[in-house]
């Protein structure tokens, strides 16, 4: 960093790449991803021009969640590797300029934490208030987990009650209780003391619960109601998140990316102004725009483009109003978004292109999910038998309870279901696409053998809109300047200006299916980006479906 001077805006300038660290590279042949196969990759993300790597959690668990379930927070999972392991791919990026982030879950632990096993063990035990127990000979109310089911379960052999918001495996932390926060601090402390760049914020709004724990009219056949009314975003979770920061991240000149669902766009100044609880967060509002909530998939939409830019023209404009955004395409929790915002038909390498041009460029800091980056797709699965993700299972018997067909359920998982980004990655068209030597833990997509990284176009189109934003003459504008939307544009086009001191960089985007002829803002200077064939005149632009263009 420059002298004495910190910019505490650093995180502004990065380009950030996700890696799901079980299907990323498997270095020792057991079918699973591992610490060791990141650092083996690196040069390859070095290469593509990405500047910090958020990592999905390596801790120790049970991997009912994948990760998202630690039983020791200050533990590597054996599976991917050991601490020295870890210390030697922070060593090594670091030489590369590479930073890192890690995944902070701490809304809930396994239910193998020490603390839980000690709360089930003596319930006069003082970690019985680490978490959520109440007593009774029944629920104590009707909400539904995320992952689905009661968010209650029995203690065995007991007239008491734990909560969980996601799996039963998976037990609520009592953030009430001053000694577990303080345990939390104290642990991410020692995280951000070993020089790691910051963090990516599991659930964070899941924190505070209404206190009545009253039930509320059902919502579903099940006679349970969405915990997310009673548990997501409440009131008194300000105190939390304020003190969340002040005992940890203020300390330190780190990146904090909250997950954070549930926030309307006016509270997004507490969440993301200068005195925000966190950076910057991820907004939902258009990921989402296939299905009527993130957790019930078999509740459809039948959304349209111009639907879809009036949900991210608000999302801009609010993270804009507000502070700072992550913008994403994918991660773990979602599709290939070349199945799900393309239309069949049109799911070519150039449309992957297009998608990624138009979203790379908006206002914010961009995010890449593992395999994005060459294109993928879903992976198609004809049984549910063949997926590994708790909530794709929930979500299949869900959707045959609400009434729909076992044929109805497996395409409402297959268009969702998170294995569809949990596929290893494919590095070559060699078996297990150089994933592995050794059957992977959950199978490749069958496109592999094409659609990897040995050669690809959309790889190559990455590494020039990495190139661009980083590293041009034009990228003090698109990482620092304000954004405007045009809208004298068809509804199918999403076009966008980025300006800074008088200068400026379009973007424009055709997200639809028909040919669009778009009137230019203004002559073109010079073309520094564009997907497929160029048609123009001197004052239009005639775009094929999924054709973007960027210029200044
Ligand atoms: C959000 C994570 O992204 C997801 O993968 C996980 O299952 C839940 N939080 C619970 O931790
Ligand atoms: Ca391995």
């Amino acid at each position: 960093m420059n002298n004495s001077i910190v910019d505490k805006n650093w995180w502004k300038d990065e380009v950030i790449y996700q890696v799901y660290p079980k299907s990323f590279k498997d270095s020792n042949n057991d079918g699973i991803g591992d610490i060791p196969g990141i650092k083996e990759k690196l040069p390859y993300l070095k290469e593509l021009g990405i500047t910090t790597l958020w990592i999905c959690p390596i801790f120790k668990s049970p991997m009912v969640d994948n990760g998202y379930d630690i039983s020791d927070f200050e533990d590597i999972n054996p599976e991917f590797g050991t601490m020295l392991e870890f210390d030697e791919l922070l060593a090594e990026a670091k030489s590369l300029g590479i930073k890192i982030i890690l995944d902070l879950v701490i809304n809930h632990t396994s239910d193998e934490h020490e603390w839980f096993q000690k709360a089930l063990a003596d319930k006069n035990s003082k970690y019985r208030d680490y978490y959520i127990f109440k007593e009774g000979k029944e629920e104590p109310n009707n909400w539904r987990s995320i992952f689905g089911g009661s968010v209650w379960e029995k203690v065995p052999g007991e007239d008491c009650y734990y909560l969980h918001v996601f799996d039963k495996r998976q037990p609520d932390l009592n953030w009430e209780n001053e000694e577990v926060r303080q345990a939390l601090y104290a642990m991410i402390n020692r995280w951000l003391e070993k020089g790691i760049a910051g963090f990516r914020i599991d659930s964070i709004t899941f924190i505070k619960k209404d206190q009545d724990y009253s039930s509320l009219p059902a919502d579903g056949v099940d006679g349970l109601v969405s915990c997310k009314n009673k548990t997501r975003n409440r009131p008194g979770i300000e105190s939390f998140l304020s003190e969340l920061r002040r005992e940890t991240f203020d300390k330190y000149n780190c990146v904090t990316v909250g997950e954070a669902p549930g926030v309307p766009y006016e509270e997004f100044p507490q969440f993301i102004g200068d005195d925000g609880y966190f950076s910057m967060i991820f907004d939902f509002h258009y990921a989402d725009i296939d299905v009527e909530s993130g957790s019930d998939w078999f509740k459809r939409t039948n959304w349209t483009t111009a639907e879809f830019k009036e949900l991210l023209m608000n999302s801009q404009h609010a993270l804009q109003d507000a502070g700072w955004g992550a913008n994403f395409l994918e991660n773990h929790d979602q599709p290939r978004v070349l199945s799900k915002l393309v239309k069949e038909g049109f799911r070519t390498p150039e449309s992957a292109m297009g998608l990624a041009s138009m979203y790379f460029f908006l206002r914010g800091t961009p995010f890449i999910y593992q395999g994005q980056e060459l294109g993928m797709l879903n992976a198609e699965r004809t049984s549910i038998q063949q997926f590994d993700d708790i909530s794709s299972i929930d979500n299949y018997y869900r959707s045959i309870e609400e009434g729909f067909t076992p044929k109805e359920a497996l395409d409402f998982v297959n268009l969702r279901s998170r294995d569809n980004t949990r596929t290893p990655m494919p590095w070559n068209s060699s078996q297990y696409g150089g994933f592995s030597e050794h059957e992977p833990w959950l199978a490749m997509t069958e496109e592999y053998p094409e659609i990897n990284g040995k050669s690809n176009s959309v790889l190559e189109f990455y590494k020039q809109i990495i190139d661009l934003r980083q590293n041009s003459n034009v990228s003090s504008i698109l990482k620092r300047g304000s954004i405007e939307f045009l809208t004298d544009v068809s509804d199918n086009v999403v076009a966008y200006e980025r300006s800074l001191e008088n200068q400026k960089v379009y973007s424009i985007t055709n997200l639809g299916t028909n040919v669009e002829e778009v009137q230019l803002p203004k002559a073109i200077d010079k073309i520094l980006l564009h997907t497929h064939e160029l048609n123009r005149t001197e004052s239009k632009i005639t775009l094929l479906p999924y054709q973007s263009i960027l210029f200044n």
